[in-house]
């Protein structure tokens, strides 16, 4: 199978090293890639939010399987400009996709379908952005309609800081806080069948003890000790079969990966939010703990016929990554500094600990930093406690200047206080 997966954070470079393990896959191209994933794949230049410009490549290439990545391209039909180009796809089609996309298209699936979720309201006037934020009172949470990268949601004590996000934006949803743990289940669905993967937490603040600014997430664990056994099976029945159910009532059946953003409540599990493709940095630590060769999973979502997918198989041991980001992420990261110790880590800790690229390029013989997120260092141990120790002894090796990392990954869930 000619496999291309289109983007180029960590979480391409996590699915390209599945795939490049899968003895199934005989070509693995990614576009437009990074540095670290031109060691196990092919890169080709494109312009990943270009349908056209995809389908070309994919057609050129020959794939018999294309992966889109991040959700932008997603939202923008990449994946219908692919599919109409006769190549299988996995990734929902930009209507289905609008889950993601559109916070309010998400809440009005999920009250169709009874999903657990918070209470909210769709504001467009300043008048209804009052009301609203009266209704719930504080901590407000505040969410820009659209798509906005991780920047579009604001969680706050302060109602001052709570309207203004509000009036920044043309149609915010304006919802009741949710107060618990949260946690990340992705699901692989062809529209019809879905089958859960073991479930991740992610750490989105950008210091230590979950201080500091949201960020695109800085480590992720998995499997969570603390869960409840059921929460998979549980989440299955209130979240994801319903949605996937309602998707295709409403002729936009969603294919690819769906993602269930969920806190875990007093009163029960929500859903924060859906997104449309896997989560980066929760898919390095659930790949790395799938033994399913995984292209024949994608290719069955891809073409309506998960249900002849035998029961994925997972690994007994725990996964941690932990993301080494540039000087002064989130706000402007500065780029172009050398990374070193990478071959370091490739010779002293691997396989159990190895580097995933996020924003890295080549330059001569040196890799750079190109991004806010650098590299998603990931470990694999018996335990979670082990693991952790094996990624930190490798982010140790790294040398980036001014880079940032939280020191707390996993800690709490691996009793370590
Ligand atoms: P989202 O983009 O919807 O995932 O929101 C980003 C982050 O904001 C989430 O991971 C949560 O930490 C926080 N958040 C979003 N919605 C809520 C909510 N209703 N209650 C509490 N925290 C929230
Ligand atoms: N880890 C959060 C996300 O992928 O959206």
């Amino acid at each position: 199978m000619k496999v291309l997966v289109i983007g180029g954070g960590a979480r391409e470079h996590a699915l390209c090293r599945s795939l490049s393990l899968d003895p199934d896959v005989s070509a693995l191209y990614c576009a437009p890639g990074n540095a670290g994933i031109a060691e196990v794949a092919e890169l080709r230049p494109v312009d990943a939010l270009d349908g056209a410009a995809v389908a070309a490549l994919a057609t050129e290439l020959g794939a018999d399987l294309v992966v889109v990545g991040p959700e932008a391209p997603l939202v923008a039909g990449v994946g219908d400009a692919v599919r109409a180009a006769g190549i299988p796809v996995f990734g929902p089609s930009a209507e289905a996709a609008q889950l993601e996309g559109s916070k309010a298209f998400a809440k009005d699936v999920m009250a169709a379908a009874g999903v657990p979720t918070a209470r909210s309201y769709v504001c467009t006037t300043p008048e209804e952005v009052d009301a609203a934020l009266d209704a719930f009172g504080a901590p407000y949470v505040v969410k820009d309609d659209g798509l906005a990268a991780g920047k579009g949601v604001v969680v706050t004590e302060d109602i001052e800081a709570a309207r203004a996000h509000a009036l920044a934006c043309d149609r915010v949803v304006i919802e009741e806080y949710l107060d618990g743990p949260e946690v990340s289940l992705f699901a692989i669905t062809d529209g019809v069948t879905v089958v859960p993967l073991q479930p991740a937490q992610d750490f989105k603040r950008a210091l230590d003890g979950d201080q500091g600014p949201n960020t695109g997430g800085m480590g992720a664990y998995s499997p969570l000790p603390w869960a409840d056994p059921k929460l998979v099976d549980e989440v299955m029945e209130l979240v994801l079969q319903p949605t996937v159910d309602e998707l295709r009532r409403r002729g936009t059946p969603f294919s690819g990966l769906l993602y269930a953003g969920l806190a875990i409540t007093g009163r029960g599990t929500r859903v924060i939010e859906f997104n449309a493709r896997f989560g980066d940095p929760e898919t390095q630590v659930v790949l790395a703990r799938l033994l399913t060769p995984l292209a024949s999973v994608l290719l069955n979502a891809a073409n309506g016929t998960l249900a002849d997918e035998p029961p994925l198989v997972w690994r007994d041991d725990a996964a941690v990554t932990v993301v080494i980001a540039s000087h002064n992420y989130p706000d402007t990261p500065r780029t172009g500094d050398p990374i070193e110790g990478l071959a370091e880590v490739a010779a002293e800790d691997a396989p159990d600990a190895y580097v995933l690229h996020a924003g890295t390029r080549r330059e001569g013989d040196a890799v750079v930093s190109a991004g806010g997120r650098v590299l998603s260092v990931t470990a694999t141990g018996s335990d979670l406690a082990q693991a952790r120790e094996k990624a930190y002894t490798a982010v140790a090796r790294i040398r980036l200047d001014g880079s940032q990392h939280r020191t707390d990954i996993a800690a709490k869930a691996a009793g370590l206080g």
